[in-house]
């Protein structure tokens, strides 16, 4: 017989702040919860950003994949942070150096309430779907949410749209997905304006929190407009980039929109440029994938930095261009989803 589980106290070393850490808590939900922020990104164990050092104590990996967690770190005393529970009382540090000073404004994890205000078909299998908040959150461009889909058990993750200055109102851009429990079963199905929903938020730490001395190319492939176009009117409201490129890839005219949004914002901002790519659809606006467009623009992306979000195979894809064009790896600031998984954002 297992030993029942019970709460056991965590410190982080060298940030010097502890948490209680629930039974059957993630650490890195904890922290989170308790304003101590750790590195981390997707939260379901496939990315890797949230591996912690045990320095004392005893954890159970739970979920962790080998892929993300090789048995060679578990002998190491590494776990995952999103996925690990103590075990005992535990000592820890990142394995990401942590920079409590580094400027970064950073918002404690909590459960909210709200109701939706606006759930819109915005393009081929696209909706808007608003939501107004309770009690506001308070978040960085480029982070996201995890929402309830309610009877299930079950929470999707979407990144929050609109900039950080619209902390009662949260959008979403929802992606279809057939025979998805979020989407065909509820957001594209039974849901409807005036309903009430249930989230936790922030989460992630992709994003441009700060002014930047460099120009940026923000490059999307579908839905993954989403976190970019916070990004976007952030920056651009509070004169955070010296150039900001935006590119964002579909297959036709039917999965581009907000391109009037963008339009009006490249009148009101010299410094913003705004490419939506076609790559199955001639037009009289850019034919291609999005990173051969980005490619053929820019002949040297030295001195640039780089925001991409969208499929894999987009951002691998983004990233190769990227480099090949020379911009600095630590540059490059990636976002990932699948488009029919449960990490879909
Ligand atoms: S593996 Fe833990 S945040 Fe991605």
């Amino acid at each position: 017989m297992s030993a029942p589980e019970v709460a056991h106290d965590v410190r982080i070393d060298p940030l010097d702040r502890s948490t209680t850490c629930a039974a059957g808590q993630s650490i890195l939900e904890s922290c989170l919860r308790n304003d101590i922020w750790l590195p981390h990104s997707c939260t379901q164990g496939t990315c890797g950003s949230c591996k912690v050092k045990v320095l004392s104590g005893e954890v159970d990996h739970r979920g962790s994949s080998e892929y993300t967690l090789t048995p060679e770190e578990r002998s190491a005393g590494i776990a995952l942070g999103c996925q690990a529970t103590p075990r005992s009382g535990l000592v820890l540090e990142p394995v990401e150096k942590v920079d409590p000073d580094d400027g970064v404004p950073r918002h404690p994890l909590r459960d909210h309430t709200g109701t939706v205000v606006v759930l819109d078909d915005i393009a081929r299998d696209v909706r808007r779907l608003v939501v107004e908040l309770d009690e506001p959150m308070a978040f960085n461009p480029g982070q996201y949410a995890e929402i309830t889909v309610p009877g299930t058990g079950v929470a999707r993750q979407y990144s929050m749209a609109n900039p950080p200055s619209e902390t009662s109102r949260l959008e979403f851009h929802v992606r279809r997905t057939p025979g998805g429990i979020a989407t065909d079963g509820w957001m594209f199905a039974g849901l409807s304006v005036g309903e009430r929903v249930e989230l936790a938020g922030p989460l992630g730490d992709f994003g441009m929190p700060l002014a930047q001395a460099e120009p940026a190319i923000l490059i999307a492939g579908g839905t993954g407009l989403a976190p970019l176009k916070s990004i976007a009117r952030h920056a651009l409201a509070h004169d955070l980039v010296p150039e900001l490129h935006l590119y964002h890839g579909g297959r036709s005219r039917q999965d581009l929109y907000d391109v009037e949004l963008f339009e009006d914002l490249v009148r009101a901002h010299p410094n913003f440029r705004y490419r939506p790519c076609l790559c199955e659809e001639d037009w009289d606006g850019s034919t291609g994938l999005v990173t051969d467009v980005v490619l053929a623009d820019f002949q040297s992306c030295r001195g640039l930095s780089a925001y991409l979000c969208g499929p894999p195979g987009m951002v691998e894809a983004g990233v190769k261009a990227l480099k090949r064009r020379r911009m600095a790896p630590r540059k490059i600031h990636r976002e990932e989803f699948l488009d029919a998984s449960h990490t879909q954002r």
